[in-house]
């Protein structure tokens, strides 16, 4: 009997560069990992790749936390997670809004039961430090919840002052940094924040599926004070942590089961952006990656949304050249070149071209397949947007 599915079309997957908002190119070596036999989630075996993946995620996020582990599900899985642990009904948090990603931490609290506070400013904006603080300072603040790295516009938030003021009003820092993990600068523990949640497939370059998550001390003082049980019991941390950190004393204890193989895949990514490559150089070469294609860009007419300092590095946004039909181009870039980069979210619909430059696509030789194809679907010479390139490289 035929099913009517075209079983060739449906397993040939078509190489990809992805240069879009994620997922990232996954490296030969991360889908080997993945291609490992599978073995159970209690084999001693499988502990190890658990420590030494804690350990590398650590370093990662430039953190000491204990607890510190892939949560299983994406990177909104991380945000339930995050929500799930450290907010209860009726807690006031004061949530940064200045693109998409604000504004589902946003509707996540408030399905929570949270009295929300939004802080906006303009998608393509950071939020200023003195209107968070000055919103916090409105009532009794329970956390300030920010995204560091905003993949809708190519923001990154600045965290400085927030930390301080957390603590001496007995308030979580709480953040979202999907995008900015190992790819901007991040320093958990020296900025202050008490808990955060990532994603695997932008900087680390590991197919999505994983959360990175971690929590401090503060963080899980608040969820050893709650007298009830939280609303979730899969993203329950004090039982997820009895398994993926158990005390000394205890045995590890069968939760859910753990997405084993995704495991395999994020260690093996965690290797090679942390563990060959020191964190800072990784911040750096992001950084000379992100200014080196806008200078390129800017020769075809394009213009970063971010002002300067306030660009996250992963992330460039710019507009489209004047004239051109945006969606045309990056369906000519995905289809006729195999490159994809995604286009404007909300608002911004329509005028944005998001480019990555996450690990492996922060590098000259993927940035000048797309620059030469662009030159190729803009009709231009692609000699000078190339040499703004290289220059930039040289910077
Ligand atoms: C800043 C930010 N937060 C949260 C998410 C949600 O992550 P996921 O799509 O992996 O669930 C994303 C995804 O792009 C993101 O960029």
């Amino acid at each position: 009997m035929s099913t009517g599915i075209d079983t060739e079309a449906a397993t040939a997957i078509p190489q990809r560069l992805l240069l879009g908002s994620g997922p990232s190119p996954v490296p030969p070596r991360v889908l080997a990992a993945l291609a490992q036999p599978t073995i159970g989630h209690m084999d001693p075996a499988f502990a190890a790749v658990m420590g030494e993946t804690i350990a590398l995620l650590r370093e990662a996020f430039q953190t000491e936390n204990l607890a510190t582990l892939p949560i299983s599900g994406t990177g909104s899985a991380g945000m339930e997670a995050l929500v799930a642990n450290f907010v209860d009904p009726g807690d006031r948090i004061v949530c940064g809004v200045n693109g998409l990603f604000g504004v589902r931490i946003a509707d996540e609290l408030q399905r929570a039961g949270a009295d929300v506070v939004q802080v906006r400013a303009d998608w393509g904006r950071a939020i200023a430090t003195e209107q968070l603080l000055e919103a916090a300072a409105g009532g009794r603040t329970d956390a300030i919840f920010v995204v560091h790295g905003e993949t809708s516009t190519g923001v990154a938030q600045p965290l400085g002052g927030l930390a301080d003021w957390c603590r001496e009003h007995d308030a979580l820092l709480l953040l979202d940094c999907v995008t900015s993990l190992g790819g901007h600068p991040l320093r958990l523990d020296e900025d202050g924040v008490d808990a955060a949640f990532s994603g695997t497939q932008k900087c680390l370059n590991c197919p999505p599926g994983l959360a990175p998550f971690t929590a401090g001390e503060r963080a899980l003082d608040k969820l050893r004070r709650r007298d009830r049980p939280g609303r979730s019991w899969y993203f329950d941390l004090s039982l997820v942590l009895d398994y993926w950190s158990p005390g000394p004393t205890s045995g590890r204890t069968y939760h859910h089961t753990a997405p084993i193989n995704m495991v395999y895949a994020l260690r093996e990514a965690l290797r090679i952006a942390v563990g060959e490559e020191w964190l800072a150089t990784s911040w750096e070469r992001h950084r000379r990656a992100h200014h080196a294609l806008r200078d390129a860009l800017a020769v075809f007419g394009c213009e970063r949304l971010a002002p300067d300092g306030e660009q996250l590095h992963p992330l460039l946004a710019v507009t489209p050249p004047a004239g051109v039909d945006e969606a045309a181009v990056r369906r000519g870039l995905l289809v006729d070149h195999g490159i994809e980069i995604s286009g404007g979210l909300g608002p911004l619909t329509g005028r944005l071209w998001r480019i990555g430059v996450m690990g492996a696509g922060a590098k000259r030789e993927p940035q000048e397949q797309l620059v030469a194809a662009l030159a190729t679907l803009l009709h231009a010479d692609p000699s000078e947007p190339l040499a703004a390139l290289h220059e930039g490289w040289r910077a």
